[in-house]
């Protein structure tokens, strides 16, 4: 079913995978679509504990799993999860996974990542603290110095109950701190990568470290208006490459994605283009330079959570270069 990547730990993982986030948050919506995405073929759900539907996604896998009868096994899929920045001290990074495994309804996880490199504050019961500014109110010592984070994230990873870890949203010099003091080394890394955002260097870093990249908003998420002005989705260029080869344009981004060398996890809760977005194919060369040209150079970050967390993630990016 698909194409797959091996992890550093020799574990397989799905080339293309299905984002969860659901930004409209309706009872119901997420259930819908993983269902959807599980019955096109997906093997690989991309979770977070953020999103505050993995009860939801939890009962799809199990419904879908019975409904299968026996033909798709919990091993056959590819779960991952993330934990938030409020949960980032040892004990919490526990509480977190087991919070995320009893919604999901399963023992482990073969994925578990550190959302973001920020450590903040939480209430008693375990919501994000936000301060009198509307922000999160952030750790500074655990921000900058997350060993202790990561060490618990490696003892998850030796009790089983993480198949592998990473982290998501770093850049190379949060990698580069990571590296410095990891006995495991982290297996992924995903951050946000479509032509606008080809992220060039990072991709050359995690080969050479030996760090899986995977991409999140690969279609340019397409709901919110960049800067820039121009969307992903608009570029004429893209559009041909995609439309010389029968195909669409998501599944020609998925499938530059993957002949770059990650994983990419398209997000709809459409199911037709659920379905859709999921018949990746061998991109032919020309396509992939044509692609790579209009990628050349950009730097268009469409995710940004600066406001939210009152938290500067990118300082290296005060100037946003335009395409
Ligand atoms: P929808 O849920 O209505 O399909 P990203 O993952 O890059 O952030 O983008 C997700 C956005 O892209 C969602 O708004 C989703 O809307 C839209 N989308 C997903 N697949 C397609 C597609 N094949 N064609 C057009 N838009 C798509």
């Amino acid at each position: 079913l698909g194409r797959a990547f091996t992890l550093p730990t020799g574990a397989k993982i799905p080339a293309v995978g299905f984002g969860t986030f659901a930004s409209e948050g309706s009872k119901g919506e997420s259930y819908k679509a993983v269902m959807a995405a599980l019955e096109a073929g997906y093997r690989h759900l991309d979770c977070a504990w953020f999103y505050q539907n993995e009860d939801e996604i939890g009962d799809a896998i199990q419904d879908f799993l019975r409904e299968s009868i026996g033909t798709v096994k919990r091993e056959d899929l590819f779960i991952c999860t993330k934990v938030w920045n409020h949960l980032h001290e040892p004990d919490e990074v526990n509480w977190s996974l087991e919070d995320s495994l009893k919604r999901l309804k399963l023992d482990y996880v073969d994925l578990f990542l550190i959302h973001w490199p920020i450590a903040a504050e939480r209430t008693k019961d375990y919501k994000p603290l936000i301060g009198p500014d509307g922000k999160y109110v952030i750790k500074n010592e655990l921000t900058e110095n997350p060993e202790p984070t990561w060490q618990a994230m490696e003892e998850l990873y030796y009790s089983g109950k993480a198949k592998a870890i990473g982290v998501s949203n770093f850049t190379i010099p949060h990698l580069r701190k990571l590296l410095s003091f990891a006995k495991v080394n982290p297996h992924v890394n995903q951050v946000e990568i479509h032509p606008f955002l080809p992220n060039e260097e990072l991709l050359e870093f995690c080969k050479e470290k030996n760090i899986l990249l995977v991409a999140y908003s690969p279609l340019g998420s397409q709901n919110q208006v960049p800067t820039t002005g121009e969307r992903v989705s608009e570029n004429p260029t893209l559009i041909k490459a995609a439309e010389d080869t029968g195909h669409t344009l998501a599944q020609a981004l998925v499938s530059w994605g993957v002949k770059r060398g990650y994983c990419v996890l398209p997000k709809s809760s459409n199911p037709e283009r659920i379905r859709s977005n999921f018949q990746d194919y061998e991109m032919p060369e020309k396509d992939f330079e044509v692609i790579n040209e209009v990628a050349k150079g950009r730097h268009s970050r469409f995710v940004n959570m600066k406001d939210t967390f009152g938290y500067d993630v990118w300082p290296e990016e005060s100037v946003v270069a335009s395409p």
